[in-house]
């Protein structure tokens, strides 16, 4: 599993714990998923390159680093990614925002796809796909598929949670994608939900449940 990272923060255990619990209500979901997506942001986007700078400080020169000119794009799968994105957005307020609509067919389980806008120059960015739970893993493999044929190139994808079948898959079809996780869980239900998971985060996030 070289190119799964768990990151397993103190902070972040601690939200994940309260982030499961069925008592949870939607605000604090809301407001926990949004945390955690802030904690985990500053773990992905470890490697970003530096430049040195000079900057002029009240009492002289300081030698310092800023980020360089690499761009990145922050693209959440519609709906529940979208809970994660201004958890990011607070830390790497230049990313653009690219869409992807995809659900799974409660039938077959397969990505469905309905949407799909991405910044213009994505070939130019650093990409984090981001969605709080990787099941099957069939939307986030799609995504990524429909990403790479619109030319990204440099992918990472965001999950709260993982299944192992959800990492097998995005390992077999991504072997390129390195993907970060608060936690991996044990299985798969029948109806493909992550046990124990934390249930839909779509209709959590939203309400719609
Ligand atoms: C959920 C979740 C992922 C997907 C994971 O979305 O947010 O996108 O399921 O399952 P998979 O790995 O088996 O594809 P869902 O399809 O429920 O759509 P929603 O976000 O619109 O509720
Ligand atoms: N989608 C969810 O929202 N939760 C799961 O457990 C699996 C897929």
């Amino acid at each position: 599993m070289s190119n799964v990272h768990q990151i397993v923060h103190p902070l972040i255990q601690h939200k994940m714990a309260i982030v499961r619990n069925v008592e949870t209500g939607p605000k604090e979901f809301r407001e926990l998923v949004d945390e955690i997506a802030l904690l985990m942001a500053y773990e992905v986007t470890r490697d970003i390159v530096l430049e040195d700078v000079d900057v002029e400080t009240p009492m002289g020169l300081a030698k310092c680093q800023m980020i360089a000119g690499k761009k990145i794009g922050v693209i959440p799968i519609l709906r529940a990614g979208l809970g994660m994105v201004n958890g990011m957005l607070r830390l790497i307020p230049a990313a653009k925002v690219g869409h992807i609509g995809v659900y799974r067919d409660p039938e077959t389980l397969r990505p469905v796809e309905y949407y799909c806008k991405l910044p213009s120059d994505i070939s130019e960015r650093d990409l984090i796909v981001v969605d709080p739970m990787l099941a099957t893993g069939g939307s986030a493999v799609a995504a990524i598929r429909f990403i790479k044929e619109r030319g990204g190139k440099n992918i990472k994808l965001m999950v709260l949670i993982a299944a192992p079948e959800g990492i097998a898959a995005v390992q077999a079809a991504h072997p390129d994608v390195d993907i970060f996780v608060a936690a991996i869980d044990e299985k798969l239900d029948s109806r493909g939900y992550i046990v124990p998971g934390l249930g839909d985060a779509g209709d959590r996030l939203f309400g719609t449940k």
